[in-house]
């Protein structure tokens, strides 16, 4: 078998620990724990699945070691009791089936719990909240300390006990020994704070409680925001500075990046380079010669390969790359780096729902993380006709789904290109990454031989007939928002006027005819979703003066955690003023007019003004379909994606593949 990316897929030995390739999972809270704390059968399916994809090191989500003071998360695990070993034994032995590695992170979340979850005021190093406006801790005293220390230790006994074969700690990312080693969230006067060494000291309790409990062998590895991003906060220097009083005690470095506020820089916002960080990596590596993880929106695996090949770090870290295809590894090792479903760093089903969200994991781009392709094995029973229209994300996921169970599928789509929406906004260049999720889905399809794709071709009842349909497919889409504002139909497509929707950005970046820069250019974006963020972060860095006009009191509504300080931090740096409970009343052609929160009307001149109001349902053959499905005998139809509803693309590829399957299961074709 070929065997690619060989400085990859090379086996690297730790500790006395060898793993049989360099990918290490990263470890991802998930909310796929019961809410005991203990780990349910999915959540030990969902780490195997990764195993059997080859991943040479899996690092478990952080576990909570204290509770409930320390814990964090919806339905967070928990190793602060004996009574979590049993099940814990049966994931480390799940995965060591397939020969991986596991290891899992041991956290106190200090001054990052909630006390509305936790019950109690949360603890700290002193009383700085963990982010902005978050809640005030209470300052731990030196016998408190001393405790907590011995609970790592005890979790770590605990984790070796149940076959684990590292154990991370973790001392990055806001979480309660980053709010000892971080000046930002530390401003103790006693020997836990001011100095390097002082801020370092309840780390090094740790790492040595856990030392002693696992003994000599066991690898500990040691997580870090290597750069903060936030001022007074540590940068490279400051870190390598601290790590020397804590490197004798590890034999790994996770080195990972920022704080609760700088949240873009940990879960790297899509517009951020496949492992722009690895510096960090590099520059912990060159000054302790330990192994050190490489982090941050890897998706490319000649990108991974080339960071080990070149010594940059030994180890490369994939997050959210392996929830979004489990298989990365075997993909990248054996196979068709094309046939590799990328994350596409959207954010919205990982961080969306886990952080601030109270839902488990899900993702964009797999509509499946748990059961990942098992659906393949449930072929139909007898000959079915799937007709799909519309090749959008959901068509061609439900298109894909049906031809890999065995029914022959007949793909229409009106427009020449396939993607829908999302090839069309991954024009935009800090949308590019996008533009993989189309690529990955086109490229399947492509290569299905019972799917036969239409383009160019109208979708008529006559020529639907024609394909003995079994089940038809609409999933045609979404349309630009165009509410019955006063002038708004009449400026939009109008030469005189300089009103826009996201459609004019794409279509004069595609053809090179926006200049270089905007200075001096007035923008009004009009709607605060992500799209309006979209115009307004292409604008902003250009130079123009932008503003950003939104109906309810928030811009931003119901973005991830990371797209929201990733967006805001653009907003403040480029000065972007942001007018909330602001309603549009009237477009005209150099001009919006709006109201108020205090109800003046106002009239805001401007040289590019964009309606970004959202999308809406778009279904034109859905009753001509309905009628010819009605005229068929056991012909069904249904309808998906955002000719329902206008939702998110994860809407969409859930329900190309589980309403597609659950149908055909319905319909008797499949089990
Ligand atoms: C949903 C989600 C949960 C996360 N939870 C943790 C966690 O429990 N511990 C941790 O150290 N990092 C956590 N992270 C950060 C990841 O470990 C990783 O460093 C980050 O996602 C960047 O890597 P990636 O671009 O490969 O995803 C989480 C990230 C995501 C997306
Ligand atoms: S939801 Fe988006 S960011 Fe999260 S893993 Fe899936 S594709 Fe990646």
């Amino acid at each position: 078998m070929q065997n690619n990316f060989k400085h990859l897929f090379s086996p690297i030995t730790i500790n006395g620990l060898t793993l049989p390739n360099r990918v290490v999972m990263m470890p991802m809270g998930s909310d796929l724990a019961g809410h005991t704390g203990e780990l349910t059968d999915e959540h030990i399916k969902y780490y195997e699945k990764r195993a059997r994809g080859g991943t040479g090191l899996i690092l478990v989500e952080n576990v909570c070691i204290k509770y409930p003071e320390g814990s964090n998360g919806t339905t967070q695990l928990r190793i602060d009791q004996d009574c979590y070993i049993p099940r814990l034994l049966n994931l480390t032995e799940a995965v060591h089936k397939y020969g991986s590695m596991i290891g899992v992170q041991i956290n106190h979340a200090g001054a990052s719990a909630m006390s509305s979850r936790i019950g109690m005021q949360p603890v700290s190093s002193s009383t700085l909240p963990s982010k902005p406006g978050g809640e005030i801790p209470r300052p731990l005293s030196k016998e408190e300390l001393e405790s907590i220390a011995k609970d790592y230790g005890k979790a770590a006994k605990r984790a070796q006990i149940a076959g684990f074969d590292v154990v991370e700690i973790h001392a990055g990312h806001s979480y309660l020994i980053s709010q000892f080693l971080s000046p930002s969230m530390n401003d103790r006067t006693d020997e836990f704070g001011g100095s390097a060494e002082n801020r370092a000291r309840f780390c090094r309790m740790v790492i040595d409680e856990v030392r002693k409990a696992v003994g000599p062998r066991m690898v500990i590895s040691l997580r870090l925001s290597v750069d903060e991003f936030v001022d007074p906060g540590n940068h490279v220097e400051d870190t390598l500075e601290y790590l020397e009083y804590l490197n004798d005690g590890v034999d790994m470095f996770d080195t990972s990046s920022a704080l609760n506020p700088t949240i873009q820089y940990q879960i790297d916002a899509n517009w951020l380079a496949d492992g722009w960080r690895a510096y960090m990596a590099k520059a912990v590596q060159d000054k302790f010669h330990k192994p050190c993880v490489a982090i941050g929106n890897i998706r490319d695996p000649k990108i991974a390969d080339d960071i080990i090949a070149n010594g940059t770090a030994d180890l490369i870290g994939l997050g959210r790359g392996l929830i979004a295809d489990p298989d990365w590894c075997n993909k990248a090792k054996y196979g068709d780096v094309n046939t590799i479903r990328k994350c596409i760093s959207c954010n919205i089903g990982c961080v969306g729902n886990r952080i601030g969200g109270n839902r488990p994991l899900r993702c964009t781009v797999n509509p499946d993380i748990i059961n990942g392709d098992e659906y393949k094995k449930n072929q139909v029973w007898e000959p079915c006709n799937v007709v799909v229209i519309g090749a959008g994300i959901a068509g061609l996921e439900a298109a894909c789904t049906a031809a890999e169970v065995g029914c022959n599928v007949t793909l229409i789509e009106k427009k020449d290109v396939l993607g829908g929406l999302a090839t069309e906004i991954s024009k935009i260049p800090d949308k590019k990454r996008l533009g993989d999720l189309p690529k990955y889905l086109i490229y399947r399809a492509e290569h299905l031989h019972n799917l036969k794709i239409m383009t160019g071709t109208e979708p008529t009842a006559d020529f639907v007939k024609t394909l003995n349909p079994d089940l038809i497919v609409n999933s045609t889409g979404s349309v630009a928002l165009l509410p019955p504002i006063k002038g708004l139909h009449d400026c939009l497509n109008n030469e005189e006027a300089d009103v826009y929707t996201v459609f004019d950005v794409i279509e004069n970046v595609e053809n090179g005819t926006y200049p270089e820069s905007f200075e001096g250019k007035k923008v009004i974006v009009i709607g605060g979703g992500a799209v309006g963020l979209d115009v307004v972060e292409f604008f902003a860095p250009k130079g123009a003066d932008v503003s950003i006009i939104e109906m309810m009191p928030i811009i931003g509504n119901g973005l991830d955690a990371s797209s929201k300080a990733s967006t805001g931090a653009c907003m403040e740096k480029y000065n972007v003023q942001q007018l909330t409970n602001t309603a549009l009343q009237e477009v005209r052609p150099h001009s919006f007019v709006v109201k108020t929160p205090q109800g003046e009307i106002v009239e805001m001149p401007f040289d590019y003004g964009f309606i970004c109001l959202g999308m809406r349902a778009n279904a034109p053959v859905l009753a001509e379909m309905t009628a010819l499905a009605d005229s068929l005998p056991g012909t069904e139809i249904i309808n998906i994606g955002d000719s329902v509803r206008a939702r998110r693309i994860i809407d969409g590829t859930w329900a190309g593949r589980h309403q597609v399957l659950a149908t055909l299961e319905r319909m008797g074709f499949i089990d």
